[in-house]
């Protein structure tokens, strides 16, 4: 009895994650990888082909983890190759399947298709090209904080956010583990409703005042200041910490002031 414990007690401390990266085809997964892994980045694409695989091994508190890499390919061609691994039986000594996403900064809408589990990332990549940004910040941690997914920005150019994003992700892993499995009370929930998520979304796509109110074109005094309260009670700064929320407040404000100067 006595002469097993110190086994266990390794066996606890050691632990294997598998990431897999999933994403479109050239949104920079194999570049994040090669930064984390070999602290360098080609500029040159060579697309991956099927599915490359890495090991290495990281301490992370009191624990020593053997990561296994699953770099795949992100073009709809290599679609049953990826198959193989995302449904591949959990590994014996491994917690389990863990999902690590890169998209690229343009292309978040593309990242509900891929099928994300609980322990996603979303990391949208190549922030140093900011001039093809077309999701900001708070666009992109609204999308996945509300789904539950951690979420960062990183750049495999620059190195920016990358070993944050793994350092992140693996302690949330070994919280997972510590916690049998099941999310632990701290990191349950995301602080915003999805009331408040769907609200702010409204009105980052809506056309016109109106529409950001969420009133028809022509509505009354009283019908605009009751929907004005309505999301004001919802988005107010001291009431919500949805990302992004800050903003739609003042939108939500401006339109109001607009629509009112010109309602008799
Ligand atoms: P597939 O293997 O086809 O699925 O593509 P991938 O997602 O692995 O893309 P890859 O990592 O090969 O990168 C695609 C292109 O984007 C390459 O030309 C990279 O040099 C470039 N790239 C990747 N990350 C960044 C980044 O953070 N900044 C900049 N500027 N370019 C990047
Ligand atoms: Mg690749």
């Amino acid at each position: 009895m006595e002469a097993n414990a110190p086994k266990r007690k390794e066996a606890r401390k050691s632990l294997r994650i598998k990431v897999i990266s999933m994403g479109n085809a050239e949104v920079g997964k194999s570049c994040i990888i090669k930064r984390y892994c070999e602290k360098r980045f080609v500029p040159k694409y060579l697309a991956t082909i099927g599915i490359d695989y890495g090991v290495t091994k990281v301490q992370v508190r009191d624990r020593e983890i053997k990561v296994n890499i699953f770099d795949m390919a992100g073009h709809p061609f290599f679609y049953e190759v990826r198959q193989t691994q995302l449904w591949a039986p959990r590994h014996r000594a491994a917690l389990s399947l863990h999902v690590s996403v890169a998209f690229s900064i343009c292309q978040l809408s593309s990242a509900s298709l891929w099928g994300l589990d609980m322990q996603s990332t979303l990391c949208l990549n190549e922030i140093d090209c900011t001039k093809h940004r077309s999701v900001d910040e708070s666009e992109g941690r609204l999308w996945a904080e509300s789904r539950g997914f951690l979420y960062f920005e990183t750049s495999a150019q620059t190195g920016e956010g990358i070993n944050e994003m793994f350092q992140t992700f693996y302690s949330a892993i070994i919280d997972l583990c510590d916690n049998g499995g099941k999310r632990p009370p701290s990191s349950m929930g995301v602080g915003f409703t999805k009331e408040q998520a769907d609200a702010i979304r409204r009105i980052r796509n809506s056309k016109d005042s109106w529409d950001m109110l969420g009133v028809k074109p022509g509505a009354t005094r009283d019908e605009v200041n009751k929907a004005y309260r309505k999301l004001a009670v919802l988005l107010h700064p001291d009431k919500c910490v949805a990302p992004g929320s800050e903003d739609a407040f003042k939108a939500v404000v401006n339109a109001r002031t607009a629509l009112l100067k010109n309602i008799k």
